[in-house]
């Protein structure tokens, strides 16, 4: 179903975090939530990559360098608890 005719699953006015979004999966989900319409936001460590993602996915996109392993840089950028902290997450 494209982006335009998927109404229902339209995600204007949504702001998606995507860590490891600079390349391979991260980017491909990058490139759909834009598509759909949301605003997003590509946390990686990689500074190169990321600034090639930026690039290529526009305007919509945000990039930050961060290491998800570093609590408090990822702090800034999704505050709350991080999986290890968050009794209901199953990612640990
Ligand atoms: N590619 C596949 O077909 C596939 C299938 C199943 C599962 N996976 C899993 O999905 C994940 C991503 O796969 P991929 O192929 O997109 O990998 P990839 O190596 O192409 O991309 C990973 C991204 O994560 C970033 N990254 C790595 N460590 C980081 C950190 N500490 N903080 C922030 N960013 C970090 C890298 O810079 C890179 O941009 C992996 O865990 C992989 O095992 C991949």
């Amino acid at each position: 179903m494209s982006p335009q005719t998927a109404n229902h699953m339209r995600l204007d006015g949504k702001v998606a975090v995507i860590t490891g979004g600079a390349q391979g999966v991260g980017l491909g989900i990058a490139q759909e939530f834009v598509d759909y319409g949301a605003t997003v936001i590509i946390a990686d460590i990689n500074e190169e990559t990321l600034k090639r993602a930026g690039a290529a996915l526009g305007p919509k996109v945000t990039t930050v360098v961060v290491d998800v392993t570093d609590r408090a840089p990822r702090r800034r950028v999704a505050p709350g608890p991080g999986p290890e902290e968050d009794p209901s997450s199953t990612s640990r």
